[in-house]
């Protein structure tokens, strides 16, 4: 049987690049080549998309984190697929290893819909939902899930009296934030408007919400033939002295592991793995999810984000969930291209 040829698209002009990049060295290294014929397509810092030999490095270097080379030989992606010097790549499935803006959000889905290319994950609307947090906490609410208290600013609609219910600390970021880019903890009126001001750097539109009190738990979702299933929850465990999950904690090493908490209380897993599935379902999520929660020091579970595409290294938190859960990370990839290849290439058949 003809290998089914998978292009593993990865870099991109987000704040994530660099993960992306080592997230596609792990799948490439994983991939099952008894089934799959693996192609690396790169996305510049700059957009352009490139062809990528697999011999190139994408680990960290000494200290160095890997990119995407902007002089590799150019692939031209349109409705008419991926082309290099006008040839076909014949691809099968598109693995978008991709975070954040253009690639998370539901525009490189919207291409590979154009060109009828199947693909991992989720599908343009739920992908761009769960991109922009001011649209994701409302659905999140309207099933019954809790979320943290907060507004909604646009750029120049601030005024002192919207938060007036909101007490502090309170957490100010962008709505479509990733790798807690533009995030800052807010103890006090003071320090309002320079974390306000920093956060639209990021984005034009940020949330205020109130500073959650309690541990960070995540819980992976993944589709096996068609039905959503829900891993064992992973908890952040701060090594370093960290007021908060920041850039620095989430990629330096050593700066935080991922436990198995087996001090919750009797029924808090099953309830939090409740949520995540209703989380995935609410939005019309495909394929996976990470669903990440808090579990608040007065015992309630709140919902902070989805991420349809999450941090996909070896050792990241979602394919840890499954290896917990007995599925080891080239069966997770396997599973994941195989939810793809079931799905309809086409928008409405
Ligand atoms: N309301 C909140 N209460 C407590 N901590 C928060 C809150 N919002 C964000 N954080 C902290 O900031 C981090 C990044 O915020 P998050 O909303 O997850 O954005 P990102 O998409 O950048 O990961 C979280 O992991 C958490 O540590
Ligand atoms: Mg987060």
């Amino acid at each position: 049987m003809a290998k089914t040829r998978v292009a593993i698209l990865f870099g991109g002009q987000s704040s994530e690049h660099e993960i992306s990049c080592i997230s596609a060295g792990g799948v490439l290294a994983a991939i099952d080549r008894e089934r799959f014929d693996p192609i690396l397509i790169g996305i510049t810092r700059s957009g352009k998309w490139v062809l990528v030999d697999q011999s190139t490095s994408l680990a960290i270097r000494d200290g160095k984190m890997p990119e995407v080379d902007e002089s590799l030989p150019a692939i031209n992606a349109d409705i008419h697929g991926f082309q290099v010097d006008g040839v076909p790549l014949q691809i099968d499935v598109v693995f978008p290893l991709l975070h954040g803006p253009y690639g998370e959000d539901g525009t490189v889905q919207g291409l590979c819909e154009m060109a009828g290319i199947r693909y991992v994950g989720s599908g343009v609307l739920a992908s761009a939902v769960a991109m922009d947090k001011s649209f994701a906490k409302p659905i999140f609410e309207a099933v019954g899930l809790k979320v943290a208290s907060g507004i909604v600013l646009k750029k120049g609609e601030w005024t002192a009296g919207q938060i007036e219910n909101l007490s502090y600390p309170l957490f100010v970021k962008p709505a479509r934030s990733g790798s807690s880019r533009g995030t800052t903890k807010v103890k006090s009126f003071a320090d309002l408007s320079a974390a306000i001001e920093f956060g639209f750097q990021f984005d034009t539109k940020v949330l205020i919400e109130e500073a959650i009190v309690g541990r960070e738990i995540e819980c992976g979702v993944l589709e096996i033939s068609g039905r959503a299933n829900a891993s064992p929850v992973g908890q952040i465990q701060f090594l370093g002295n960290y007021e908060f999950y920041d850039f620095e904690a989430k990629y330096l090493d050593d700066a935080t592991t991922v436990i198995f908490p087996d001090d919750l209380p009797q029924g808090v897993e099953a309830e939090i793995q409740q949520a995540a599935i209703a989380a995935f379902k609410a939005l019309g999520c495909e394929c996976l999810a990470r669903v990440d929660f808090f579990y608040s020091n007065n015992g309630e579970i709140i919902i902070n984000e989805l991420n349809t595409m999450p941090g996909f290294t070896p050792t990241s938190m979602y394919p840890k969930l499954w290896n917990r859960a007995g599925i080891n990370y080239s069966e997770l990839i396997t599973c994941l291209i195989d939810a793809a290849l079931i799905r309809s290439a086409h928008v409405t058949r």
